[in-house]
């Protein structure tokens, strides 16, 4: 499966901090935002990956992530000139699809905990069809929601209702089958201008070929839209590495434990993090390795 990471739009809401800045650059704590969605994807298994943002922004992208090659990934990046809607990614990434599954994440959706990492790692398996994340919200009227009925199965999805029936949003993660593109393609612009990535979802609702997973309580899904937010996540994320005693989104360690790289990989790709907390974490993940290899070794040789 391919995988869109998508880092346009115009990030309004948190200006001025977006003034000269591209959102998904801003910090959430000791990492830029981009940092998070694209672990989560490296977190599924997904290794090849088309990064859209605005022209003037791109060369900024591959100046921090690059070719990807040092994580064991293949990152490529595409432009979107204009915030034309969520769904343009699957027109604009037409090539990079090539005609396989993909999946889309927003680059403002943080993920963390509970039991996500399996249920997304399943849901990639699918042959056909699309899965959603539902979360349980008290403001459903900001998101994209899902109706379900009396059996659990989705029934209705709606685009930022204003007179919401049900309290399940639609989280920025989609996984797709090679359906996708040519879906894409019959979406007409939304009232607002947009080609909505609900029209996407209600186009394999109405196949009956729609996967509505519901994220269990103790999964983190945070929300970076306004100043409150963003500062709420940046804290959200240092508590939550303190008490864990392990980085979230540490995209080295990642790559090392989904087996991208080796553990000497992983060291050589955060060389440039010597001196920071997060190159003394990585230094401290290699030794405690090292020694746990070492000791298996030596019993085998006893
Ligand atoms: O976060 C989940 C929600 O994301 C879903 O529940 C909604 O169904 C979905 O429409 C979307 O709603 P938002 O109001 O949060 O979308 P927003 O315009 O803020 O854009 C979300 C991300 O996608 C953000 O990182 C910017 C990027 N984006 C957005 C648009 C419209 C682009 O890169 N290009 C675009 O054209």
């Amino acid at each position: 499966m391919k995988g869109i990471l998508l880092a346009g739009g115009s990030g309004t809401r948190l200006r001025p901090l977006t003034n000269g800045l591209n959102k998904h650059l801003l910090p959430v704590f000791d990492k830029p935002m981009v940092f998070y969605p694209l672990a989560t994807l490296m977190q599924a298994g997904i290794r090849d990956i088309l990064l859209i943002t605005h022209p003037a922004d791109k060369p900024v992208f591959e100046a921090l992530l690059g070719p990807g090659a040092g994580l064991g990934l293949k990152i490529s990046y595409a432009v979107q000139e204009k915030p034309n809607g969520i769904a343009e990614a699957f027109l604009i990434g037409e090539k990079f699809i090539d005609g396989e599954p993909c999946a889309l994440i927003l680059g403002d959706n943080i993920f963390h905990g509970g039991d996500f990492t399996e249920l997304v790692s399943h849901a990639a398996k699918r042959k056909s069809g699309a899965s959603v994340f539902a979360r349980e919200v008290h403001d459903p009227q900001r998101f994209g929601v899902v109706e379900f009925d009396g059996h659990g199965r989705a029934r209705r999805l709606v685009e930022k209702p204003k007179d919401p029936r049900s309290n399940w949003a639609v989280t920025g993660l989609y996984l797709y089958d090679n359906q996708v593109t040519g879906i894409a393609k019959t979406l007409k612009p939304s009232a607002r201008g947009e080609l909505e990535i609900t029209d996407v979802n209600k186009a394999y609702l109405e196949k009956d070929a729609l996967n509505v997973e519901c994220l269990d309580p103790t999964t983190a899904w945070l929300d970076t839209g306004t100043p409150e937010a963003l500062l709420e996540a940046a804290n959200f994320i240092q508590k939550t590495e303190q008490n864990e005693g392990r980085k979230i989104a540490c995209l080295e360690e990642i790559a090392w434990r989904s087996g991208f790289i080796t553990l000497d990989q992983m060291m050589a790709a955060g060389a440039g993090y010597a001196k920071t907390a997060y190159g003394e974490y990585l230094a401290t993940l290699y030794e405690t390795e090292c020694a746990k290899n070492e000791k298996a070794e030596l019993r085998v040789a006893s």
